[in-house]
Order: structure tokens, then C-alpha cells, then sequence
């Protein structure tokens, strides 16, 4: 029997835009979207991937909430009710299930990541940045990653934060708290870009984010001097916007469907959309001119903001006061992020299974937390070469696996769905657009151009085309 229940609902558009943001800003912008961007090359990487977001992300948030709020379930039942209303197969709910995994996979290294902040609020505040240059701060963070055990803490902490939360529903205060502390992460990060035009190599550090160098970005060269071409950074630019936007694991589709009947989907799309890309770009004008200015590395890896930013603050007048307010915020950026990552499992647990939200949070908490004691390892005991595949950390293939294989895959599916198994009625009645013509266009994307370019992207990065 499928099963339709209403089991929450935002009180108003405002309460499901402010989750929504809360769920797009966190630490895949002021943390991810730089380091990769500086693996990358700079300018072209954030074309590619502005043009995802706007070609591939927008369409695809916009079915995801459409999805959402027409199904009233978790993504698993919402598929598989969905699709059995239009006749389809019930298998489609396998594409919930691979987000409820993604959701596991992303939360055992974000939880690790956001422990880092939690870590760096304690130095901020002791006055550990007092005078740091490129190399002192490199050691404060290779100090803090180099000990399983302080990691290990500060993960647990967090990860506890968040089922914390989680328990206690999706009205929870944090959302309200939200309200007003993600515009002063915005003043911050303005207060940084500032600090990096008067102190950084600005100039530098903006050129390299927008100047489009293709050939840069596009050809590995070996050291003798052979270069190929690469696509591989198309897929990466593509799982980010993906990452970014909370898309294809059904974040945002589960926040969907706690949305009330009225409000406009294009409309609030697109606002999530701009606020999350605003801040990822303010993050990389704030860290690539000290990036420069220090003579540190742009493709340093994932400890990039963490040995960059540091440095402002120890440097800056009033630096202590901001550099704690700054990693308080980031923690809340993450925490609402990190919440929106298990919605999807709780919902089902707690619609199919009948757990009490508690325990449901406990369950899920539990798994993610050991899940993520080999992130925490992949930075000391199991950073060495033979604990390595293709290079890569477990932390590192957790995140590529998720990011850039789930995600896009996900998403795939749910372009899949929105275009081809829904009907077209189906469709244009829930997003009930304004505009009929916006319709059409949408439906064209998500019909054509989204689920193509996916493809592409991968059969191309995977050297198959
Ligand atoms: N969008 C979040 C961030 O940028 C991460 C996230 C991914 C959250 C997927 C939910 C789902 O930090």
C-alpha cells in the first residue's frame, strides 16, 4: 500500500526558503568550492561550474521540490508513489535509496570537516592565529589533522550536534537561529573580501577566479611535457554545483515536501540558487589573494581555507573577535547543512518503520559517526601511500564517490522522472509557473538538455567518449 502522510510542514515559504538556504550554504562553499577551484586552475573550473548550476543545478532543484511536494513523503515513498500514479515502474524509489546512501557517505566527511571549524572556533578564541604566516599556519592545522584523537573528538561532537537537532524535528530553533546568523556570515565574508583587498595580491587572486583560461584547465601535462586533455574537471565542476545545491540525493526534495501548496518554486529556486553562489564566490575573493599574497599553493588541497583565512585573522585588528565569529558561523553554516543530509533517511524511518524521530536520529547518527572514523584516519594513521587507491585518501574517495558519482547520477534520475515519467500535466500543474512559456523551457531542459549534458560529462571523464 503506498502511503501518502503529511508528516510535517514548514509554517511558511520564508520558514522552507530559510532551510533550504541553510541546507545550500555550508561548508561545500566556503570550504570545498575554494580548494577545488584551486586544484583546478582558477577561472574556467568556476565557469564550468557556474554554467552547471545555472544550465543543470537550477532544473534540477526546481523538480526535486516539485517532486517533493507533490509526493508529501520521504523521497523513497515519494518516488515510488509518484511513479506508480502515472503508471510506472515502483523501482524508481531506488533512486530515493541511493540518496539516503549518498546522505550517509557526505555526513562521514562533513562531520570531520565541520569539526575542523569547531577545532579552530577554540584557537580563534585562545589567540593561537596571533602572527601566523603561510608556514606557522600550515603547522597549527597539520598539528590538528595529524592527531586521530583531537579529530576523533571533534567529530564526535558534531556529529552529535546534529542528532541533536535532527531529534527534535524540522521546526526546530536552529532554523530561526539561521534567520539572522546566515546574513552576518554574509557581513563577514564581506569584512574578508575587505581585509583581502587591502592586505591580499587582490588582483591575483581575482584574475585566477575569473579569468577563463581553458587550455589550463582542460590539459594534464606531464612532466616531460606531454599533455592530454582531461574532462575530469567538468564531472568535478558538475558534482560541486550538485554538492552546493543540495541536489540529487533528495535534501532538498524531502524540504520540498514539507512546502506549502502556494508558494513558487521558480521563485524560491532561484533564490537559493544566487545566495549559495554569492557566498562560494565572496569565499574564493576572500582566501585566493592571500592565497597569493602568502606564496601558498592554490591546489594546497581540502586544508586550503583553513591555512589561508587564519592568517587574515591573526593579522587583522579586532582578527581574534573575527576569527572566532567566523568559525562559530561556519559551524552553523554546516550544522544546517549536515541536518538536511540524514532528512531523508529520518523521514523514512520514521514514515515506514514507525521510529520515533529520537531514534531514528540515534540510529542514523550512530552508522555516519563510524562511518566517519575513516575520514578522521584518512589524515594521519591512514594518510600513508598504501592505504591509498588512485591516490586518493578513503576521505578523498568518499567525497568523489558521493559528489561526483551519486550526486550527478541522482540528479540524473530526477530530470529522468520529472521529464519522462511524470506526465507533462502532472508537471505544469505542481510548479504552476506564472509564465506558460517558462514552463515550456524548463521542460525542455529537463526533458533534454539536463539529462544529456549528465550524460556526457560522464561517458566523457570516464574516457568512454
Ligand atoms: N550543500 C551543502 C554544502 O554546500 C552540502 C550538502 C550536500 C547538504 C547535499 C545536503 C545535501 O555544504
Amino acid at each position: 500500500m503506498a502511503e501518502k502522510r503529511i508528516h510535517n510542514q514548514w509554517s511558511s515559504r520564508l520558514a522552507f526558503m530559510l532551510a533550504a538556504i541553510g541546507s545550500a550554504v555550508g561548508l561545500g562553499n566556503i570550504w570545498k568550492f575554494p580548494y577545488i577551484t584551486g586544484e583546478h586552475g582558477g577561472g574556467a573550473f568556476v565557469l564550468v561550474y557556474l554554467v552547471c548550476v545555472a544550465l543543470i543545478g537550477i532544473p534540477v532543484m526546481m523538480a526535486e521540490i516539485m517532486l517533493g511536494r507533490r509526493g508529501r513523503a520521504n523521497p523513497i515513498n515519494t518516488l515510488r508513489t509518484l511513479a506508480q500514479e502515472e503508471g510506472r515502474s515502483p523501482l524508481w524509489a531506488g533512486v530515493g535509496w541511493l540518496g539516503v546512501f549518498a546522505g550517509f557517505i557526505i555526513l562521514s566527511f562533513y562531520s570531520v570537516v565541520a569539526g575542523w571549524a569547531l577545532a579552530y572556533i577554540i584557537e580563534a578564541m585562545m589567540g593561537h592565529f596571533q602572527g601566523l604566516s603561510g608556514e606557522t599556519s600550515g603547522k597549527l592545522f597539520g598539528a590538528l589533522t595529524g592527531s586521530p584523537e583531537r579529530l576523533l573528538f571533534w567529530h564526535s561532537l558534531f556529529m552529535l550536534m546534529t542528532m541533536v537537532v535532527v531529534a527534535r524535528g524540522v521546526r526546530s530553533g536552529l532554523e530561526r537561529l539561521v534567520t539572522w546568523l546566515m546574513p552576518l556570515l554574509f557581513v563577514l565574508l564581506a569584512v574578508l573580501v575587505g581585509y583581502a583587498m587591502a592586505a591580499g595580491d587582490f588582483s591575483r587572486g581575482f584574475h585566477y577566479l575569473f579569468d577563463v583560461n581553458f587550455s589550463e584547465v582542460f590539459y594534464r601535462c606531464s612532466p616531460e611535457g606531454q599533455c592530454t586533455f582531461t574532462a575530469e574537471p567538468v564531472l568535478v565542476a558538475l558534482g560541486h554545483a550538485f554538492f552546493t545545491l543540495s541536489l540529487g540525493m533528495g535534501a532538498i526534495m524531502v524540504y520540498g515536501s514539507y512546502m506549502p501548496k502556494e508558494a513558487s518554486i521558480a521563485g524560491s529556486t532561484l533564490m537559493i540558487a544566487v545566495a549559495d553562489t554569492l557566498v562560494a564566490l565572496m569565499a574564493g575573493l576572500a582566501i585566493f589573494p592571500l592565497v597569493f599574497a602568502e606564496g601558498l599553493q592554490p591546489g594546497a588541497g581540502p586544508g586550503l581555507v583553513f591555512v589561508t583565512l587564519p592568517i587574515a585573522f591573526g593579522n587583522m585588528p579586532g582578527g581574534q573577535l573575527v576569527g572566532t565569529l567566523f568559525f562559530l558561523l561556519l559551524v552553523f553554516a554546516a550544522w544546517s547543512s549536515s541536518i538536511s543530509l540524514v532528512e531523508p533517511a529520518v523521514a523514512f524511518l520514521t514514515e515506514n518503520e514507525h521510529l520515533t524521530r529520537p531514534r531514528a536520529a540515534g540510529l542514523i547518527g550512530i552508522t555516519a559517526w563510524v562511518l566517519g572514523i575513516g575520514s578522521v584516519l584518512s589524515f594521519n594513521l591512514w594518510s600513508g601511500e598504501e592505504y591509498q587507491v588512485f591516490g586518493k585518501t578513503l576521505f578523498d574517495i568518499k567525497d568523489y564517490l558521493a559528489s561526483n558519482i551519486m550526486l550527478p547520477l541522482g540528479g540524473l534520475f530526477i530530470a529522468l522522472f520529472a521529464g519522462w515519467a511524470l506526465t507533462r500535466r502532472s508537471a505544469e500543474e505542481e510548479l504552476a509557473m506564472r509564465s506558460p512559456g517558462l514552463f515550456g523551457k524548463w521542460y525542455f531542459v529537463i526533458r533534454y538538455i539536463a539529462p544529456a549534458g549528465i550524460t556526457l560529462v560522464f561517458l566523457n571523464a570516464t574516457g568512454l567518449i
